[in-house]
């Protein structure tokens, strides 16, 4: 009898709550350290549980297509826009207009007009590189200030990037080259790094990292990821390439199908508000935030010095140009020596 009067207790005073607070399933496509503080906040504010993956940004899109039959994720938030515009387009997110669209930047009210309310800009990151400047002097190389230095052949087997088919960043890469240089051009550009490169990671981030720790010289990567090494205290130098350079907005769409949906939208209007929005400083995430009121770090990179193409984001993240791009590269580049 005192058995079960304990375990009634247990079950109305805490599995009770949890249960009917909800659940959400969430796919993360930034820094893990940023995935998880949205988590913890989340579970904290609302008492809904979050189970959470986090995997790249082009890696996810394929996870949630390979699901779309029987979607176990509600929410992707993060990672760059395109793979999100990709997935509008082929009908694997669903349309959410959150209380909180009137707070942001056009830049992040772009992708919401665009495909019919199903993704929305949670930030704007400045592609560029990174590198260990005390490993650049070891070895006597020149410093990298534009796309083109990249080229040169002191810098072989000394860069690293990512896939573009798994990584955001890598894919905004190739997408940018294309549109500095001209279809011909960009692939001549991305032959031609390909030389120097020592290895192709899965995470956009992955070879940031890597110069950190000094195992590799150079990391082609957004600017905010260099200066995050950087401010971690690692010797760790951003650039923004003299020739101008491309962006993403980063993005977070609900999932069709999510079984969480009520969970889902609550995350959104969360992760579009001012105050969420500021706390990615804690974790040294250093984009800028989409929301208007949101306070950015001093050490943030100033975008707005930045020389910005007019990247072309609705064709760029749409699926047959994606998709082409994708494939060009795999068998155009990807299969030549090094
Ligand atoms: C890092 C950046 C984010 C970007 C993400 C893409 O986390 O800080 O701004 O959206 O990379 O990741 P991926 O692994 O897809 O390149």
């Amino acid at each position: 009898m005192i058995r079960i009067t304990f375990l009634s207790v247990i079950f109305f005073t805490i599995a009770l709550p949890l249960y009917s607070a909800g659940r959400l399933t969430y796919y993360c496509s930034t820094d893990i350290p940023w995935c998880e503080l949205m988590k913890k906040e989340f579970e904290k504010r609302t008492g809904i549980r979050v189970s959470m993956t986090r995997a790249s940004s082009g890696e996810t899109l394929t996870k949630i297509r390979a699901e779309k039959s029987n979607p176990k994720g509600d929410v992707w938030w993060g990672g760059t826009g395109d793979p999100h515009l990709q997935a509008a387009e082929e009908g694997l997110s669903q349309p959410y207009t959150s209380p909180k669209l009137g707070e942001l930047h056009d830049w992040a009210k772009t992708p919401h007009q665009a495909t019919g309310g199903k993704t929305v800009g949670i930030y704007l990151g400045a592609l560029g590189f990174g590198y260990n400047k005390e490993l650049l002097a070891k070895k006597g190389m020149p410093e990298p200030k534009c796309w083109n230095d990249l080229l040169h052949s002191a810098y072989k087997d000394e860069i690293m990037m990512a896939y573009p088919s798994t990584s955001g960043t890598a894919y905004t890469t190739l997408a940018s080259m294309v549109q500095l240089f001209g279809e011909e051009g960009g692939f001549t550009y991305m032959k031609g790094l390909h030389r120097n490169i020592s290895q192709y990671t899965k995470s956009g981030s992955a070879g940031i990292k890597a110069a950190a720790r000094g195992e590799i010289t150079i990391g082609v990567v957004f600017v905010h990821g260099a200066v995050k090494q950087a401010t971690k205290g690692f010797p760790i130098v951003g650039v923004s390439p003299c020739e101008g350079t491309g962006y993403e907005i980063g993005s977070a769409s609900i999932i069709k199908g999510a079984r969480n949906l009520e969970s889902a939208k609550k995350f959104i209007d969360f992760a579009l508000s001012a105050d969420v929005q500021s706390m990615s400083e804690k974790v040294k995430s250093y984009q800028v935030p989409s929301n208007k009121k949101a306070t950015m770090a001093p050490e943030a990179p100033d975008v707005s010095s930045i020389k910005l193409i007019d990247y072309n984001h609705s064709l760029y993240g749409s699926k047959a140009e994606r998709t082409r791009l994708l494939k060009k590269w795999d068998t155009d580049v990807k299969v030549l020596p090094r």
